[in-house]
């Protein structure tokens, strides 16, 4: 990543109830065992802590107990839903994350096959308050084209504010050393480097 030109790094477990049973514990625990291999490595990126926080009954759970999330940067927390089908309550979740004060980040807006053909709703969410992170590799394919679409659509329509590598293996960094600039990217990173325009100036 590094020698890609990133220079620094936020890493997002996934806490899943069915799946990752992540929580701050332990994320915290792998953060200190990543840290402390990049000092040995001699890497002195900044690497941040945080998460991706599915929205699950688990979610609910926490933000119910008003647990502290943690958050990529400032009060911005990470969230996605699940593939399959949208949570009923994603509504009444984004509401009470504003009410306890994070701005919710939803995650690959573009990756949700069920919003193709409701992109209005897609629009909603945003318009409801919530900063759209896309990943980097929507734009090259790698998800299919139908989800390159969708995020071409989102770019066009200026709904792209942040980018992730949503990197999980070889493949994924593999496929970020292939990406090409393409239009809709370059538009995103020209939006996201204009000072008047980036998600800072919009919130
Ligand atoms: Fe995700």
């Amino acid at each position: 990543m590094i020698d890609l030109g990133y220079e620094s790094f936020t890493a997002t477990p996934h806490v899943m109830e069915d799946m990752w049973r992540n929580n701050t514990a332990s994320i915290s625990k792998g953060y200190e065992v990543l840290k402390n291999a990049m000092k040995e490595a001699g890497i002195s990126n900044k690497l941040r802590m945080a998460a991706e926080y599915l929205v699950d009954g688990n979610f609910t759970r926490m933000l119910e107990e008003k647990e502290e999330l943690l958050t990529i940067q400032k009060n911005w927390a990470l969230i996605e839903i699940s593939f399959i089908e949208p949570p009923r309550n994603l509504k009444e979740i984004i509401f009470e994350m504003q009410i306890q004060g994070y701005h919710p980040v939803f995650a690959h807006p573009e990756r949700y096959n069920y919003y193709y053909k409701r992109l209005n709703e897609l629009k909603e969410i945003r318009d409801s308050g919530c900063i759209f992170q896309s990943n980097i590799l929507s734009f090259s394919g790698y998800y299919g084209p139908a989800a390159m679409q969708c995020a071409e659509w989102m770019a066009d329509k200026g709904m792209v504010d942040l980018l992730g590598s949503d990197l999980h293996h070889e493949r994924h960094l593999e496929a970020l050393r292939k990406l090409k600039l393409t239009k809709a990217l370059a538009k995103v990173m020209d939006q996201m480097a204009d000072p008047n325009n980036s998600v800072d100036a919009v919130l």
